[in-house]
């Protein structure tokens, strides 16, 4: 992609997230058992780091946080900010001192760990982005934990299904490039990916080989 097309991509998704914030939570609450899923999925133990990576408002954190205990940490890296900022309030409710929130886009942030694991939930965007990708990865310990999830194109004959991707996905995301296989460029990264997809939503899990 072209620096301005880069540019005009970015402001598409910051408008997006901007007007959705308000009514974020509520509309993610049908997908709450995928996220349970793919929490379980990373196979955290206690004290573990693990980036949240696109965190939003932070919906995964209580779960995350149920995993890592107190002596392990999230980093919650969030581009928008006022996903951020429900985030930040969600952190202050909890009581929580082990998390630390970035403003950045995940392509520029500047993460100063090395994680467990990583998480991608509803990130398409990110995980269509190489260089946000390679940013992740090279703040990962060697065999560390990754895990996506979101919105695919179920088989063509499921036709419910693809339509109700294709209006999640335009109200979601700035491209449905990519919508067939979410995590390629994340598999090419770090390895072998072990897919469940059903209904148009989908749970990528795998280790992070690179060394
Ligand atoms: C659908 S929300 C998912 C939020 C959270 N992971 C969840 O499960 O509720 C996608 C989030 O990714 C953020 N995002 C999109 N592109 C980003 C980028 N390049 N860097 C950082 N955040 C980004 C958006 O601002 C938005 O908050």
């Amino acid at each position: 992609m072209d620096p301005e097309s880069k540019v005009a991509h970015r402001q598409r998704a910051l408008k997006q997230y901007r007007l959705r914030s308000t009514f974020y939570d509520i509309e993610l609450a049908l997908f709450e058992p995928i996220r349970r899923k793919a929490i379980a999925r990373l196979n955290l133990r206690r004290g573990a780091t693990v980036l949240d990576v696109g965190c939003g408002t932070g919906l995964s954190f209580e779960m995350l946080q149920e995993a890592i205990g107190r002596r392990g940490r999230i980093v919650g890296i969030e581009q928008s900010p006022e996903m951020l900022d429900k985030a930040q309030r969600r952190v202050a409710l909890q009581g929580s001192t082990n998390v630390t929130l970035l403003n950045a886009s995940v392509e520029a942030a500047n993460i100063a760990c090395k994680a467990d694991a990583a998480l991608f939930h509803f990130t398409h965007d990110i995980l269509r982005n190489r260089e946000a990708i390679s940013n992740i990865v090279e703040h990962l310990k060697p065999h560390a934990r990754v895990v996506a999830a979101g919105l695919t194109w179920g088989a063509p004959w499921n036709l419910p299904a693809n339509g109700f991707v294709l209006m999640a996905a335009l109200y979601s995301t700035t491209s449905l490039e990519g919508l067939d296989r979410p995590w390629s460029h994340l598999a090419d990264q770090v390895g072998e990916m072990e897919v469940t997809q059903s209904g148009g939503v989908y749970i990528a899990s795998g280790r992070c080989l690179k060394v």
